[in-house]
């Protein structure tokens, strides 16, 4: 057997942001028809190192080879006449293009007379988006479709340039099983064509599914490269977080203190019908439903960002209406909720981050305490690991759990005691996930109340004192601590 080329070899990589050190020393290859995962806590550099490949970023030393050319200067262009495509983990469409035009931007197929031929365009994206397995209409704006939809438009947008070399940024983070079966087809598919790809995710059990080797990245630097029979969970998660996890779910038995939030048969969106439960300090209450039975309407009802046709709730003993999200931090509540672009101003450091709960306390025209801002900052950067630890640079260059951390640090500043977490490990690391639930326990500890709303299983498992089960916009069971099995959650939920 002949060895297969080495589609691309990078040594010794290096990557700078302005106070900042992304990437600190890369040396890895990549063969044709491998899949190769990429692992890595997040900020450990992973999407930098995919957008130098592309040609995004310059990197600041090194040498990268790419089918035994070296090439000094990477652009975008180049990258792609190379063979090169990257799946973007922040999607790179046009919210106000179509379908079509995302899929072949600058490509579009043109009649004799140089008009744009729209009908073979739409064909031409139509059977695009089949051989992904999914029938997304190419007329329609990108901006109207879902976060899934928009991944697999993603997706197609690469495919259809013929990438030698495929780069997939966390694919899967927003798809269901089966649209992440489907990808997996199309990548066994790309890989018998010769195609290398280098793959990253959180998803340790994908590994098995589609890996030939992994290599572990933690904090810049390659810790190790190990084919994919020898990268079980264990061996992988030491290596990315660089020790053995002392506790995956840290939980500490609190004081039950006053009622803190009370739901009377409330209903509000389209699923959530009739829904009643209490919620005292102290506690850490998990709500459980499969897709659609009403648990990702509950936060938004709760806060006020969604109306409520019917019910009630109280918080400390106080019936409340909120009209708005500032009524019900007034009232002491706080959100972590499931998509946290909606949470952050990324364009913004730390502080402005943490003081935005002030203001719904805040006299209108009372100038906003900037000492206090710049103290607490400080402070919770500290006190909360936030990497980096940096009071000026903007959200938007923090990784998904850091980003996290100064969301909770936001609701720790503000004094918020009733806490709902929505989906509070969605895209985040092992590492990261140990943190937020450190966390937990200690603000129950410190009197808050948690509303912990999450689909994964082993984690209410790990962290609820009870959980709601739901179905079809109504409570089905309501479990104890010591009721709580994957089995048992299954089956009241189905
Ligand atoms: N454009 C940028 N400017 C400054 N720092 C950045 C930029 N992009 C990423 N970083 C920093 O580089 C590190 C690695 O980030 P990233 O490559 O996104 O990690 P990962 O994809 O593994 O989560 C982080 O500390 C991040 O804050
Ligand atoms: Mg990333």
């Amino acid at each position: 057997m002949s060895e297969p080329e080495i589609l691309l070899k990078l040594d010794q990589v290096e990557k700078r942001f302005p106070g900042v050190i992304a990437l600190k020393s890369i040396s890895m290859d990549l063969r044709a028809g491998e899949v190769q995962v990429l692992l890595g806590e997040n900020g450990a550099g992973k999407s930098t190192l995919m957008k130098i490949l592309a040609g995004e970023y310059r990197a600041s030393a090194g040498t990268i080879t790419v089918r035994g050319k070296e090439v000094s200067t990477l652009t975008p262009e180049l990258a792609g006449e190379l063979g090169i495509g990257l799946v973007h983990q922040e999607l790179s469409l046009v919210p106000a293009l179509s379908v079509t035009e995302n899929i072949f931007l600058n490509r579009l197929p043109c009649d004799p007379l140089r008009r744009i031929d729209w009908r073979k365009a739409h064909d031409m994206a139509r059977r695009a988006l089949d051989a992904l397995g999914v029938s997304i209409d190419p007329t329609v704006e990108v901006r109207r479709l879902e976060v899934a939809e928009q991944q697999l438009v993603e997706i197609a947008r690469v495919l259809e340039r013929g990438p030698r070399i495929l780069l997939l940024d966390e694919p899967t983070s927003a798809l269901s099983d089966g649209e992440r079966l489907r990808l997996f087809d199309v990548i066994r598919r790309l890989k018998s064509r010769g195609v290398g790809m280098i793959y990253i995710s959180h998803h340790l059990a994908e590994i098995p599914m589609i890996a030939d080797r992994v290599t572990v990245l933690r904090d810049g630097v390659v810790v190790e490269t190990l084919p994919a029979e020898k990268a079980d969970e264990d061996t992988v998660v030491r290596m990315m977080v660089g020790r053995a996890l002392d506790e995956q779910f840290p939980k500490q038995a609190a004081a039950i203190g006053a009622l803190a939030l009370a739901v009377e048969n409330l209903a509000s969106g389209v699923s959530l019908k009739d829904i009643s439960f209490t919620l005292r300090r102290g506690e850490i209450l998990g709500i459980y439903g499969l897709m659609g039975a009403g648990q990702s309407e509950l936060a938004p009802a709760l806060f006020g960002l969604q109306p409520i046709k019917a019910g009630g709730i109280a918080v400390d003993g106080k019936a409340v209406h909120f009209s708005y999200s500032s009524d019900a931090i007034a009232a002491g509540l706080g959100l972590i909720s499931r998509d946290r672009r909606q949470s952050l101003v990324p364009m913004q450091p730390v502080g402005p981050n943490l003081s935005l709960s002030w203001l719904s306390r805040r006299r209108l025209l009372a100038p906003l305490d900037l000492k206090r801002e710049r103290e607490e900052s400080g402070r919770y950067v500290r006190e909360l690991r936030v990497r980096p630890s940096s009071l000026t640079h903007q959200l938007m260059f923090f990784s998904g759990g850091n980003q996290q951390k100064v969301i909770l640090a936001r609701w720790m500043s503000s004094g918020a005691h009733v806490l709902i977490f929505d989906e509070p490990t969605r895209g985040i690391d092992v590492g990261a996930k140990a943190e937020v639930f450190a966390l937990m326990s200690r603000l129950v500890n410190e009197g808050a109340a948690i509303l912990m709303i999450s689909s994964e299983l082993n984690e209410l498992i790990g962290m609820a004192d009870r959980v709601l089960v739901l179905h079809g916009g109504r409570v089905s069971a309501e479990l104890d601590r010591d009721q709580l099995s994957q089995e048992n959650l299954l089956r009241h939920a189905s």
